[in-house]
């Protein structure tokens, strides 16, 4: 079985950071949302992974793996298919069409991450020799999804995308297990009412041919990181999930650690309180400041004089007096500091599409 993660949306809802980087490489609790789909497609046994791309991310992602432990090592390989044009997630699947073969595949949306990974229902989908097994969930407003309808014995009836009029709450997560079979569903496909070709529509196209296609409800948590909430609530569902007590930099005899926190190497801590969950980078300095629950600071960055919460703080980002950062998701090699000047007059660079509240 081979594993194909789909990265080639424009994520235009995350911009600006979006400009600079595409979404799956953007980081929860310090590490890429594609890791976590990695770590779980390789859990799952897979190692041979196709990754879809459009030219825009093509320089940054063959960047990130090559210098990518596991890829060195060769425990997995990974294969980047570009799509020119984001034209559908089927479109999508099309485009790897020669790099799937007559395989089956682990199919798994690069935005999403999950509290548990698909190895169980691998294992099923090969028992049952299923054409299509999708991973669903309940949610209270389905309208923004991909919706289901089951049958007493878990087989999917109905699947429509995106309905005005939802048949149930149970929505698709994003991560599908296909046979080959799927490539007949897709080649008859017409583009839908938003002009994409739908997985959906193919998956509901092997159930009008009676193909076996079955549902698996998830247990735990699932995240979609469409906007810049998503991503802080990702974070903070992650870090209470993952957070470790692991602190490898130095922490000065006036400051106070407290919960499960994690403090890269080379990063240095004076003065100051940080309260888990929360994950500190590499070569951070924190200095007369407090990191509250629920934040995570990336690499090379460096906070004075000021208190952050609930935040998420990218690489080389130079804070300075400002007592509440809060809610916040801030850019690489930002910025942020309390103006000297007396008069109430703010100072700003800003790039395109960003959000500034004051
Ligand atoms: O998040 C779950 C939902 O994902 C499902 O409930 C829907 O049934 C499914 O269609 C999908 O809907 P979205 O509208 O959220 O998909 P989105 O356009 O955000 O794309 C999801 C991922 O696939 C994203 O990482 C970008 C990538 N992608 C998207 C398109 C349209 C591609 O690689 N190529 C594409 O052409």
């Amino acid at each position: 079985m081979k594993g194909l993660i789909l990265c080639g949306g424009k994520g235009t809802r995350l911009r600006p950071l979006t400009y600079t980087r595409s979404k799956p490489l953007l980081p929860i609790a310090n590490k890429p949302i594609v890791e976590y789909v990695l770590r779980h497609i390789h859990q799952a046994g897979i190692t041979d992974i196709g990754i879809v791309i459009n030219p825009t991310i093509e320089e940054e992602f063959k960047n990130y793996f090559q210098s990518h432990p596991q890829v060195r090592a060769g425990q997995i390989h990974i294969t980047l298919i570009m799509q020119e044009k984001p034209l559908g997630l089927a479109h999508a699947v099309k485009t790897a069409q020669p790099f799937l073969g007559g395989d089956d595949f682990l199919l798994y949306l690069g935005d999403n991450i999950l509290e548990q990974g698909p190895a169980e229902a691998v294992a099923e989908f090969k028992r049952q020799q299923l054409d299509a097994l999708i991973f669903l969930k309940e949610v209270p407003e389905p309208q923004a999804f991909g919706v289901a309808v089951l049958d007493e014995q878990a087989k999917v009836v109905q699947v429509i995308e995106k309905p005005q009029q939802p048949p149930s709450h149970t929505v698709l997560v994003g991560v599908y297990l296909f046979s080959a079979k799927i490539f007949e569903a897709i080649d008859s496909l017409k583009p839908s009412w938003r002009g994409e070709y739908e997985i959906t529509d193919a998956i509901q196209h092997l159930i009008d041919r009676q193909a076996k296609v079955q549902g698996k409800v998830l247990a735990g948590w699932w995240l979609d990181t469409g906007k810049k909430d998503d991503i802080l609530s990702a974070n903070s569902t992650v870090l209470d999930a993952f957070a470790v007590q692991d602190i490898r930099g130095e922490v000065d005899k006036q400051s106070k650690i407290s919960g499960r926190v994690a403090i890269g190497a080379g990063s240095v801590i004076i003065n100051s309180t940080i309260r888990g969950p929360a994950v500190i980078g590499e070569q951070v300095r924190i200095e007369n400041s407090f990191i509250g629950p629920y934040t995570s600071i990336g690499d090379k960055s460096q906070i004075f004089d000021s208190g952050i919460e609930h935040a998420v703080i990218l690489n080389g980002v130079y804070v300075q007096a400002i007592s509440r950062l809060e809610d916040s998701l801030i850019g690489e090699d930002t910025r942020v500091v309390k103006s000297q000047n007396k008069q109430l007059t703010l100072r700003l660079m800003i790039g395109d599409s960003a959000t500034v509240e004051i």
